[in-house]
């Protein structure tokens, strides 16, 4: 019922030559697959590039950020309407490494959730807790607020645009990947959020990915659970072997 949506967070990481290596090389990999959604969310300055190279593909574009504003003096940013031109569908929004290195707010991060939907970008909305607030006990009051801040003032006929992605903080590039419980518990919780905040069929339709230490030998078990419908994949999505594994297996 839920389409799998496999996602790749390149982060700051390639260069050209390599993004466009990269790229190819999951196109002859993942070609022909289409019973999982995928993406690769890649640095700013690559996704013309790598959109040529996935044109003829099933793997869809997406950026890392987006700016909330569609042109004028705001210098550095980039805005919906620059980033489909040249052809994302997706935009990743709060990951952490924004909220919590480059000092992202909830209420930025709403008005870029915004933005994007109504500028016809899928957001990836990231949410999740750091290693501190779980141990406090604080994993949910911290994603129940993230998540109500973030989709503030979304109406139920756009946010079906959105992706959540829960990504614990205390997971992301440690090598530590949440427990298919622990995963299935947050998601399970998310899911019963949406359909408090907007109506039951929203939810259900709602895809929830899990982020953090994501890799070919968790992908199953975390795949396994009912309310995880994919993965937004970092360091293992810059290793064309490890995420068209992934894909396939899900797939
Ligand atoms: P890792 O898969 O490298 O832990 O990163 C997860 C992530 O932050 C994806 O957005």
């Amino acid at each position: 019922m839920r389409k799998p949506f496999i996602a790749g967070n390149w982060k700051m990481n390639t260069n050209y030559t390599s993004a466009l290596g990269l790229a190819r090389r999951l196109v002859e990999q993942l070609k022909g697959i289409d019973t999982v959604d995928s993406a690769i969310c890649v640095p700013f300055v690559y996704l013309q590039a790598v959109s040529s190279t996935l044109s003829s593909s099933n793997i869809a574009l997406g950026a890392q950020d987006v700016f909330y504003e569609s042109n004028g003096a705001f210098t550095g940013e980039i805005s919906c309407e620059m980033l489909k031109d040249v052809g994302c569908t997706y935009a990743i929004i709060g990951h952490s490494e924004r909220r919590h290195v480059i000092g992202e707010t909830d209420v930025v991060i709403n008005k870029k959730v915004r933005a994007a939907i109504a500028g016809g970008l899928l957001p990836i909305f990231c949410v999740g807790e750091l290693l501190e607030e779980r141990e406090a006990g604080k994993t949910e009051d911290v994603v129940v607020s993230q998540i109500r801040k973030g989709l503030e003032g979304v109406d139920p006929e756009r946010v079906q645009a959105v992706t959540i992605a829960y990504e614990p903080v205390w997971a992301i590039g440690t090598g530590k990947t949440a427990t298919a419980e622990q995963a299935q518990q947050v998601h399970a919780m998310i899911r019963s959020l949406v359909a408090e905040m907007y109506d039951k069929n929203i939810a259900e339709r709602m895809r929830i990915q899990y982020g953090g230490s994501a890799k070919p030998s968790n992908t199953t078990e975390l795949m396994a659970n009912p309310d995880v419908d994919g993965l937004l994949v970092g360091g293992a999505s810059l290793k064309v072997e490890d995420f068209s594994a992934m894909i396939k297996t899900v797939a």
